[in-house]
């Protein structure tokens, strides 16, 4: 690496003076600077949350202690150390209440227990306890929209109409005829309203038909909400992610949409009737008594839906996400253009006001570096490490999902038999019954299933790739042969290692944080080139997200950046004047 300083200079005495002022005046103004703009990007101040790396755990799937094959939580224990080395302050884990796993544990049938897959309530204290110790927050999934059908509310509902639970859930009375329709995004048949003989009424179920969506309007049923989120809360955990949130609240006429409303269904789910009244009252009864953060999965249709969820001043909730970014990379690529026009226009609705999330993974995607970096093994390592300084260098909070710290990559299943999410699982048999393409079905899930998201954590090269002595839920990808743990720890220029690298930098370098963003060299299809600057201080950050050498005009004189970080064993910088030409998923990082 080659450190770029000024040479020195003689400056004359009396011209010092003068020096001296205008540097006080710089200086004084540069922390005023910085100063505006963590106000401005900070209402009503710093916040952990806003400076954290949240690193995101399938439980499921990272490791298994007791040989059944799915992950657990003394498993996740047997881990911590690991996960305290990612440098990362808070892990947020999918959901671990006791369920019946039709969604893999999005499908609560008791709010107050443990999975019985996962373990006990005293491993749950246990994990706590050594999170805690390690300076690690725990956020936990809180899935609200909806419950299991075998959760006891439900039960009670649906027994009869006259039961004190029958609001709990949302029922159409047979008499009245079909309801309107309503799509289900898991339903084999994409309906869904679910007849019940029971009372000869229909159900709402905007997910699985186990998953009925609980009725928002009910008062009863928001305050039994709010003594669960007081539950965990007063059992000392630090956020909760309010799964599906924004779908919460319904128009409960039940108004007919338009025909195909269905393909743009988020429009006519998202934040409708009282939502927001809602999350004031769960404000007023949670937030306000206990020091948690909270997170919303989906940001509705609009910067203002969003602006009114994240608004401090509106006393809702701290930060939610937005799916755009993530939504980019289809089957025959994407556009860096479209890539960064969408990551520039939420960095720039969220400049003066509120707060982002980034994030290009979850457990509902298929893996990072197959659909927006390149898995083939010439490029694997260096895209996905190009993609880590991206997430790590942007504004706003970095999520980070498991496995993406060593590159993981889709495990692409070609039979159907081999995937166990059920909503690749149910789409298969709509496809199938009304006479869909299959072949081009499963190529379809091979690159975008969620399940390619889900497999076994690879730790090691034993035949499960040490996530489990039993068989494991879901096949291992067979690649843990050369992509996992062992191998990467040793090796100070894994993925793994340049993960940790970029963590610091970004915990080292609060203008990675709070500093404010610029887009440079917008039409360049090859490059991501941006700073992020506070206070006089300013970082660029050249990304390659092509497998061709690239350059960016970024209309700075790069030789006055030194360098400090670089995704390449050896990297030297050009002589001065000379443009900086980027290597294959090259990805560099200067400080002015
Ligand atoms: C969103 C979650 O992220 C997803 O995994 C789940 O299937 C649905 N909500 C239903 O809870």
């Amino acid at each position: 690496m080659k450190k770029r300083s000024a040479p020195p200079q003689h400056i004359p005495m009396k011209r010092c003076h003068y020096c001296l002022l205008v540097f006080f005046i710089l200086s004084f103004g540069a922390q005023w600077a910085t100063a505006q703009s963590i106000v401005k990007n900070d209402q009503p101040g710093e916040k952990w949350w806003k400076e954290a790396v949240i690193y995101q755990l399938y439980p499921r799937s990272f490791q298994d202690s007791d040989g059944d094959g799915i992950g657990d939580l003394k498993g996740i224990i047997s881990r911590l150390d690991y996960i305290k080395s990612l440098g990362i302050d808070a892990l947020w884990l999918n959901p671990i209440y006791s369920s019946p796993n039709d969604d893999n544990g999005y499908d609560v049938s008791d709010y107050r227990n443990i999975m019985k897959d996962f373990g006990t309530m005293e491993d749950f204290e246990a994990l706590l306890k050594g999170l805690h110790e390690r300076g690690i927050k725990l956020i936990m999934d809180l899935v609200v929209n909806h419950s299991s059908d075998e959760h006891e509310w439900f039960k009670a509902s649906r027994s009869s109409r006259t039961s004190p639970y029958r609001k709990y859930y949302h029922w159409w009375n047979a008499e009245q005829g079909k309801p309107p329709y309503r799509y289900s995004l898991f339903d084999i048949n994409h309906d869904a309203w679910m007849y019940d003989s029971v009372t000869n009424a229909y159900y709402l179920h905007y997910f699985s038909r186990k998953q009925p969506d609980l009725n928002w309007e009910h008062p009863a049923l928001r305050h039994e909400v709010y003594d669960i989120m007081k539950f965990w809360a007063g059992k000392g955990i630090d956020g909760f992610r309010l799964d599906a949130f924004q779908f919460a609240a319904k128009d409960t006429t039940f108004p007919m949409f338009p025909k195909n409303f269905e393909k743009n269904f988020t429009k006519y789910y998202a934040m409708q009737g009282n939502l927001h009244g809602y999350l004031q009252e769960m404000h007023k009864e949670v937030f306000s008594k206990f020091d948690v953060m909270s997170v919303s999965e989906g940001a509705g249709n609009s910067y203002e839906d969003a602006h009114n969820l994240v608004d401090a001043h509106r006393n809702e909730l701290n930060m939610a996400y937005a799916f755009e970014g993530v939504d980019i990379p289809k089957q025959d690529g994407y556009s860096l253009l479209h890539f960064k026009e969408v990551f520039s226009r939420w960095d720039s609705a969220f400049a003066e006001n509120g707060w982002l999330s980034i994030f290009l993974a979850n457990h509902d995607q298929a893996r990072l570096v197959s659909r927006f970096g390149n898995p083939d093994p010439a490029f694997r390592e260096l895209s996905a490490k190009m993609l880590a300084t991206f997430i790590m260098a942007m504004r706003g909070t970095p999520y980070v999902y498991y496995g993406d710290e060593l590159g993981m990559t889709n495990a692409g299943f070609t039979k159907i038999e081999d995937y166990r999410d059920v909503s690749t699982q149910n789409e298969y048999k709509f496809q199938k019954a009304n006479g869909g393409d299959l072949q081009k079905f499963m190529k379809r899930i091979q690159f975008e299933s969620r399940d390619n998201g889900r497999t076994p954590f690879q730790w090691d090269t034993s035949p499960n790739a040490g996530f489990t002595t039993g068989k494991p839920w879901i096949n291992v990808n067979p690649n843990h042969a050369t992509i996992n743990y062992a191998a990467q720890e040793k090796d100070p220029n894994s993925v793994l290692n340049y993960f940790r690298r970029l963590v610091k930098l970004r915990k080292d370098n609060r203008l990675l944080v709070y500093g404010n963003y610029t887009l440079l060299d917008k039409n360049n299809t090859n490059v991501y080139a941006f700073t992020r600057e506070s206070g006089g201080e300013k970082m660029l950050i050249l990304l390659n997200f092509s497998a061709a050498t690239a350059q960016a005009a970024t209309g700075l004189n790069q030789a006055n950046f030194e360098l400090v970080s670089s995704n390449y064993k050896t990297t030297v910088l050009p002589k001065k004047g000379t443009p900086i030409v980027l290597r294959p998923y090259e990805a560099l990082v200067l400080k002015f």
